[in-house]
């Protein structure tokens, strides 16, 4: 299959071509004509599989098209959990709409000034991406126009129910046209968003491409730890020991991960956090350096969990267990994206086996158990209590990986004994996740 195949505009795919891109990604592959032909789509794929332009592709095809509807309001409107992804997006659309002279984007997120929005919303627009907030502030002000609406994406649907914009997503829906086009993407299409994308399709195509058996280009492993000092070490054993460009260290709170971006400041890395109380100035600023590789560890809260591309990030470290299990997958896939390889590395304490046991459960597979040597921790989650698994079965001994047997530098890819040992069978990243609720919280 190539993009050939798939049913782009010449315009649009020579941007493609200009962006490097040979084939079409399995998702693509799917999504983009089915898309293009008009279909509404439902759509769950592993983390860094190129969603981004399964429904950006097909979004140009239609603006690339006179609009047959009249006014200055959006063609394709994007809604986007995070300011961040909101703006990514965006850079994509640009990238992706490179010959497109015509083409005008803009993005409506919190943090940034009305004034300059507004203006943008005064001119004709093609496509806006926004956090349902900000895009809520300006339809209470009668500022969007939705009646040349063609195209509703939702990107991590899951996740924008989850941070309780339910009730905003509705309100916008209902404000758009009845006969636009919707593609839905969610890290799971059950549960809750299974019911709103009920609400919200008609007669979808549901494509479900799986992680595959043997996620194969994230390699794994788990590390116990005592307390929050040995934490603090087997991270600096971690940074040193490993080889990476860049690299993301998730943390369960914003204090957490300004503490340790300063920690990690003055032993001379370069780092930085990000988090949502952040002004949004600032964390822009800080995503364009990691971007541009002026910062090599960027300490972050899960606002960075979803969707953020940077291609040079070949470790994540949870440095605290994520709070629900599929933030586990959300995490780590900011490694290894595009096919390339990366690590990802969580530290438990002992007396957090049984949140490391759900995230094996959500996962349908365990995940390898490793130690630093001389870092052992002295205290391990209770014996027959500690997760039973695929690989269970294993003697305690056997479980735990070589971590610290690796030469700094060697690389990951299974070169020492045991280390690169993976048991358990890879599942489906989708467990069953999917009913829960949580309070609203910022974007
Ligand atoms: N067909 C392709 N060939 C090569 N690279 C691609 C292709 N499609 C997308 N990419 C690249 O893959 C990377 C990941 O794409 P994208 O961010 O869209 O993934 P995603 O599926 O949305 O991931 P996530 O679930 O984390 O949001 C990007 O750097 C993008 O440029
Ligand atoms: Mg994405």
């Amino acid at each position: 299959m190539h993009f050939s195949d798939l049913g782009l505009p010449t315009i649009v795919a020579k941007a493609i071509e200009t962006a490097g891109y040979d084939t079409p990604t399995p998702v693509q592959a799917e999504a983009i004509p089915a898309a293009i032909a008009g279909r509404d789509l439902l759509v769950s794929a592993q983390t860094g599989s190129g969603k981004t332009a399964a429904f950006l592709l097909p979004a140009l095809t239609r603006v690339s098209e006179r609009s047959k509807g009249s006014g200055n309001g959006p063609r394709v409107l994007v809604l986007t959990p995070t300011r961040e992804l909101a703006q990514q997006v965006e850079k994509n659309a640009l990238v992706y709409g490179e010959g497109m002279r015509f083409l005008r984007t803009v993005t409506l997120v919190g943090g940034a000034s009305f004034g300059f929005q507004t203006r943008a919303l005064s001119r004709p627009v093609d496509i806006i991406v926004a956090t349902p907030g900000r895009l809520m502030d300006h339809m209470r002000s009668g500022r969007i126009d939705f009646s040349r609406l063609e195209m509703l994406v939702l990107d991590e649907a899951d996740r924008m129910l989850d941070m309780g914009f339910i009730e905003d997503i509705e309100t916008i829906v209902a404000a758009t046209p009845a006969e636009r086009q919707t593609l839905l993407f969610s890290a799971t299409l059950d549960g809750i968003v299974g019911k709103m994308a009920e609400r919200m399709t008609r007669d979808p195509q549901r494509i479900e491409i799986e992680r595959k058996e043997e996620s194969g280009n994230i390699e794994e492993h788990l590390l116990y730890a005592d307390d929050n000092n040995h934490k603090n070490r087997l991270l600096d054993a971690i940074l040193k020991e490993s080889n990476f460009d860049q690299a993301v260290v998730f943390t369960a709170t914003k204090i957490g991960s300004e503490e340790i971006a300063d920690k990690l400041c003055d032993m001379g890395y370069s780092a930085a956090c990000l988090h949502g109380d952040m002004p949004q100035s600032w964390r822009n600023r800080t995503l364009n350096d990691l971007r541009r590789g002026r910062i090599k560890i960027l300490v972050a809260t899960d606002v960075a969990a979803r969707g953020i591309d940077v291609p040079g990030i070949g470790l994540v470290v949870n440095y605290d267990l994520p709070k629900q299990a599929e933030d586990y997958v959300h995490r780590i896939g900011r490694t290894g994206r595009a096919g390339r390889s990366g690590v990802a590395i969580t530290i438990a304490e002992s007396r957090e086996f049984h949140r490391v046991r759900r995230i094996e459960q959500y996962l349908k597979r365990q995940l390898a158990e490793a130690v630093i040597q001389g870092m052992e921790p002295t205290r391990r989650p209770p014996k027959g209590r500690r997760p039973q698994g695929a690989g269970a079965g294993a003697r305690d001994g056997q479980r735990r990986g070589g971590y610290g047997d690796r030469k700094p530098g060697s690389g990951y890819a299974g070169k020492s004994g045991g280390y690169g040992d993976r048991r358990g069978s890879s599942g489906p990243r989708q467990g069953g996740h999917g009913g829960e609720r949580r309070a609203p919280r910022a974007e």
